[in-house]
């Protein structure tokens, strides 16, 4: 069950009141003598990870109150239980099983994987508050976004719009704090040799990658377009990367894997990434909030290029499907598209053979995600679970053996940009 969260308790409180909640360490509890010893976090990952997220914000907090109350209260205490609540834990997860499936199996890596995890976890707090912002996004994690949540806090005591400018601010700031307590737990962290120089490298590339993937979101949204590799480009730096195939390198890497364990790990987490976010893509509207924590039809309001929605536009353009295109164009970028026109743009995904055509791709990607674990020499639990994971990453059910045979070859980029 979640913790309550800011804006439950607080939500049109103009002014923090009564004294500052209490460290959200106090609800993991302390790290357990034994919270590195590699199977005992196997039992549990995303527990232990909280629980040296946990240590973590509340030194931070401690910092933040003695620094100031109110920034302490508006912006400290809400990045600490955005990143306590979590979501799936996917990324932390990943450098965990990464880590055990390459070998890892001492108390020091173990130490450094959970240390990692938790900074991919104050990452993706970063991201998404930035993200809500950008997307315009009110609701994350089935509660109010952050920005948001601040406005609400102000709407009283800051009328004609001042409570929205400041919720903005906030989320930039708060985004920027989650980023700089990232790397600084990175930077605190022992990293077994030969690994270290390594980590170093893939958290530099990954944060660009990540920030790269995200402009050229809004970019594609802002002129509009429609094209297919663009999307597919957009999904991988903003998403692929830093969500599955950053973290399983990460893992590999602290468990000293060799060169070519790494190479198929990462093309593992390159094509389980892609999927990821292309299943991100289609439960924009396929679907509902209980199951993603955000209201449907987000990215057809904003007009986003989603990789669906290329693939759907290009195919009636090419069938000459004149209703097609008009259902898609109209709806498309429209901010007031009411729910009931969620339907007829569905209908259409479905009548141009879009969504099977990212279904099946998404099939083909979790397997070669799959067919390149296998090809690795992986200690055979850990390798088990990761394929678990990877699946999961896609949408797709766990238990079900992978179909088909299992390819390794990269899947090409651009193979659906048009019939
Ligand atoms: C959401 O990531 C942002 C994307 C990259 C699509 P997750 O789906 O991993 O979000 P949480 O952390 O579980 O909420
Ligand atoms: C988010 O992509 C990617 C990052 C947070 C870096 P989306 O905008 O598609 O994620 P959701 O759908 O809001 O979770
Ligand atoms: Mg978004
Ligand atoms: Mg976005
Ligand atoms: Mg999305």
């Amino acid at each position: 069950m979640r913790a309550s969260h800011p804006t439950d308790r607080r939500a049109d409180a103009a002014h923090p009141t009564g004294p500052p909640p209490a460290a959200p360490a106090d609800r993991h509890g302390p790290c357990p003598a034994d919270g590195f010893r590699p199977a005992a976090v196997d039992r549990d990952v995303s527990a232990a990870v909280g629980r040296v997220l946990g240590q973590v914000m509340a030194e931070h907090l401690d910092r933040a109150r003695a620094l100031d109350p109110l920034f302490a209260h508006d912006v400290a205490d809400r990045v600490a239980r955005f990143t306590l609540d979590g979501g799936k834990r996917l990324r932390s997860r990943l450098v965990w099983w990464a880590m055990r499936a390459c070998g890892g199996r001492d108390d020091v890596a173990a130490r450094a994987a959970l240390r990692t995890g938790a900074a991919l976890e104050l990452i993706q707090t970063c991201a998404l508050a930035h993200d809500d912002l950008m997307d315009g996004a009110a609701t994350r994690r089935g509660r109010p976004a952050l920005h948001a949540s601040v406005a609400a806090q102000y709407r009283r005591t800051a009328p004609d719009g001042r409570a929205e400018r400041l919720g903005e601010a906030a989320a930039v700031l708060a985004g920027d704090l989650a980023l700089a307590w990232a790397d600084d737990l990175i930077a605190d962290t022992v990293v077994p040799e030969p690994g270290s120089r390594r980590v170093r490298e893939l958290w530099r590339d990954m944060r660009t990658e990540m920030v790269a993937g995200q402009y050229l979101d809004v970019q594609g949204q802002a002129t509009r377009s429609h094209a297919v590799p663009q999307a597919v480009r957009a999904a991988t730096l903003k998403s692929a990367l830093y969500s599955v195939e950053r973290p399983m390198a990460l893992g590999a890497a602290l468990a000293g894997a060799d060169p070519a364990t790494t190479a198929a790990l990462c093309a593992a987490g390159r094509c389980a990434g892609l999927a990821f976010q292309l299943r991100d893509d289609i439960d924009d509207l396929f679907a509902d909030l209980d199951r993603t924590g955000k209201p449907p039809g987000g990215d057809l309001r904003n007009g986003k290029p989603t990789y669906v929605f290329t693939v759907a536009r290009a195919w009636a353009d090419a069938a000459g499907d004149l209703n097609a295109l008009a259902v898609l164009d109209e709806a498309h970028g429209r901010a007031d598209l009411p729910e009931s026109a969620l339907d007829p743009v569905r209908r259409v995904l479905v009548t141009t053979g879009a969504l099977r055509a990212v279904e099946d791709r998404i099939g083909r990607l979790a397997r070669c995600a799959v067919g390149q674990l296998r090809s690795a020499r992986l200690e055979p639990t850990g390798g088990a679970e990761l394929e678990r994971l990877l699946l999961r990453v896609a949408g797709l059910p766990t238990s079900r053996p992978a179909a088909g045979p299992l390819s390794a070859a990269p899947v090409a980029e651009t193979e659906e940009s048009g019939r």
